[in-house]
């Protein structure tokens, strides 16, 4: 309700604007004196009748309230009636700020102990143990393959995800036709560089860094454009091994790499060594394993062979040597490449690499 000052009967207007209040505060009442009356409430429904509170206040105080438009009219009464006129105004407010504050206090009272008790710590309760996380089935792998080159005096290298063509390709001898420079093999960023296709790329890098003599293992991720199958997924992670220094022959790597797989997987592994072609190694092998699904005796995983792919290796082509400054005629090295992925299938007896990277918590956890 508001009054004008243009209204004829002061009077009037404040006991019509207390008549208001008191319809409106009715529902409020019941919350002063002891706290019976907010018992009831929960705390979200305190806070809400905390603001209604809050709202009526301004429309009965507030500059633009009935009482407020009152006040102005106490200097236009007539002077014998102003004293009793501006002792009712005031009367009336304070009346309305005394029920105002009484009903607020103790909302306020309520809503703190309820905030308190919502907040209290049961400290007698069993604390919530926190989940454990555990290695990837790739990196105890990883792990694994780095404790058997670390005995066998290799350094490990870290290296880049992200090449130029120079250390993707062009260092590793591979020339400008080649189809692993094409965007159907490899990935690309918008800048040009390639997402590497194979650790390789290390060898240039430790060379670069560490000069030769060199020994030294790089694990890492690497990219391709495969088509995802049991053997094959277009992320996946491969361990470079390189060997410089002079007097190295095939034989050293031969015999490197059978210890090797011996320590990883057992005496009992089946492996073979067969003549291949890459173009930063010359002469080139490559490395199969047994099956790991049908332990040789030929399956779809292995293509009816009966032998899966594990890497490939050879002796460092001299223009790879050349291109980082070293001298072909007096070293000589061996390299190789070996599929991380496929060496966690064979050892965790899985049927698919696939598995490992859909991320469901039920498979990755047996591999504490
Ligand atoms: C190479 O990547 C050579 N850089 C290896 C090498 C290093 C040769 C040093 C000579 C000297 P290749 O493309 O064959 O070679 O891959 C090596 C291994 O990576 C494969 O034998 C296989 O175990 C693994 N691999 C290849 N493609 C995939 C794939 N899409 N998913 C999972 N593993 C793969």
């Amino acid at each position: 309700m508001t009054v004008h000052e243009t209204d004829q009967d002061p009077t009037h207007q404040v006991e019509a604007a207390s008549k208001a209040f008191e319809l409106e505060f009715e529902r409020f009442a019941r919350f002063t004196g002891d706290q019976n009356g907010v018992a009831g409430l929960s705390l979200e429904q305190a806070v809400a009748e905390e603001r209604s509170l809050a709202d009526l206040r301004t429309r009965h105080l507030g500059k633009r309230s009935a009482l407020a438009a009152s006040k102005k009219l106490i200097g236009k009464v007539p002077a014998e009636q102003r004293s009793a006129f501006g002792q009712r105004v005031q009367s009336v407010e304070a009346d309305f700020l005394g029920r105002l504050d009484a009903v607020d206090s103790c909302l306020k009272k309520f809503i703190e102990s309820q905030r308190i008790a919502r907040e209290n710590i049961d400290v007698t309760l069993p604390g919530r143990r926190p989940r454990h996380g555990h290695r990837h089935p790739i990196t105890l792998v990883r792990e694994r393959i780095e404790d058997i080159f670390v005995a066998l005096g290799y350094a490990i290298e870290d290296g880049r995800e992200i090449e130029t063509d120079f250390y993707n390709f062009t260092a590793l001898n591979i020339p400008d036709n080649h189809p692993a420079r094409g965007t159907l093999d490899t990935f690309y960023t918008t800048d040009g560089f390639a997402l590497r296709s194979q650790t390789s790329t290390v060898q240039i890098h430790a060379m670069q860094r560490r000069g030769v003599p060199v020994r030294m293992i790089a694990p890492g991720r690497v990219f391709r454009r495969d088509t995802p199958d049991p053997t094959h997924n277009p992320m996946f992670f491969q361990v470079e091994g390189l060997c410089v220094d002079r007097g190295i022959t095939m034989a050293h790597l031969k015999g490197t790499v059978e210890e090797f797989l011996r320590r990883m997987f057992g005496a009992d592994t089946v492996t073979r060594f067969r003549p291949s072609y890459f173009p930063f190694t010359e002469p080139s092998a490559e490395f199969d394993f047994g099956c790991f699904k049908c332990q040789g005796t030929g399956c779809r995983i292995c293509k009816n062979s009966g032998w899966i792919e594990l890497g490939g290796s050879g002796m460092v082509h001299p223009n790879v040597l050349r291109i980082v400054g070293v001298d072909a005629q007096e070293y000589s090295g061996f390299a190789f490449g070996l599929g991380i992925d496929r060496m966690a299938a064979l050892l965790y007896n899985l049927d698919d690499i696939r598995l490992l990277f859909e991320n469901d918590v039920r498979f990755l956890e047996q591999f504490e």
